[in-house]
């Protein structure tokens, strides 16, 4: 595996290679999650470049920017063993050559994409998203881009700002990977303490109960009242939001409508944490999609 840690130097590298290039965006700290993304991309494609920039444009709080886990050597050694080709590390100058001000906000609108949940709660953190995931689409030109479920509303926004820019780059989503206790793998993870984790794992019990109330036909908004009191029952746990909305629009769902796919997404504060989850459950069908 070679590492690059400035876009010029990784034009040079990928224009000397032939075959379908995969790119899967990082901010380090990488777990079994990660590697999934990994594993998808060395499944269907000759290189795989994975890149780890811990992107101050899409943080709201300093704090959480500054308390971000950063594991750059450990992380190499996962990439590599993994079978990923090529890892571009820059830093903010390289990734921000004119400064982070230059937004996407002006050209492109995410309408009701944005307009909840993660959009509600983080003002801004979309468009820090949109801004950088398109920076490292122009640096690195991969065919297809590869992204995790667990940020459902993430990969929303950056499908509708490829469909806006029209840049020719396949999205691939990966299902969520979880712990043996359910909960979903995330590098905000290794701040829980021991009963932390052990707490956290209810979120997961939580979303489970919601997408059974699906299956059972119950009321959408009788089920998000009753998984939001119950969440916050528990001591070490403090629900922002639990929200049972379609996929395509992420607006609320309305009970009985013709949707694709319906998300389940929560956000809990667990001790120093806020954590993210969602399951997805396809009506028509009437069962649960990537269980
Ligand atoms: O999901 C993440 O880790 C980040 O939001 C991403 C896509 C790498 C952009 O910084």
């Amino acid at each position: 595996m070679q590492t690059i840690t400035t876009a010029a130097a990784l034009r040079t590298v990928l224009s000397n290679q032939s075959g379908s290039v995969a790119f899967v965006p990082t901010m380090g700290a990488l777990h079994d999650g990660h590697m999934a993304l990994i594993a998808a991309a060395v499944a269907s494609h000759d290189i795989v470049v994975a890149s780890i920039f811990v992107n101050p444009t899409q943080f709201n709080e300093s704090a959480d920017l500054d308390a971000y886990p950063r594991t750059p050597e450990a992380d190499a050694d996962l990439l590599k063993a993994h079978g990923c080709n090529v890892l571009y590390l820059p830093e903010v100058k390289d990734v921000y050559p004119e400064g982070t001000g230059k937004s996407l906000t002006s050209t492109l609108g995410f309408g009701s994409l944005t307009a909840r949940m993660e959009g509600a709660n983080r003002p801004g953190h979309f468009d820090g998203v949109a801004q950088v995931v398109s920076r490292l689409l122009e640096i690195v030109q991969p065919d297809t881009l590869v992204m995790g479920q667990k940020d459902y509303q993430q990969v929303a926004v950056v499908r509708s700002m490829i469909s806006q820019l029209g840049l020719r780059v396949e999205l691939l989503v990966v299902p969520t990977v979880r712990e043996v206790s359910g909960l979903a793998m995330s590098s905000r993870n290794r701040r829980l303490s021991i009963p932390e984790t052990v707490a956290a794992a209810a979120i997961n019990r939580h979303l489970s109960a919601v997408v059974a109330g699906l299956a059972a036909g119950w009321p959408a908004r009788e089920l998000e009242g009753m998984a939001f009191r119950e969440i916050g029952t528990h001591p070490l746990l403090r629900p922002e939001y639990i929200e049972i909305c379609d996929g395509d629009t992420l607006l609320p769902y309305q009970d009985g409508a013709p949707v694709r796919e319906i998300v389940v997404a929560t956000a809990v504060h667990c001790g120093p944490v806020r954590l993210i989850d969602n399951r997805l459950f396809a009506p028509s069908l009437a069962e649960e999609v990537n269980p």
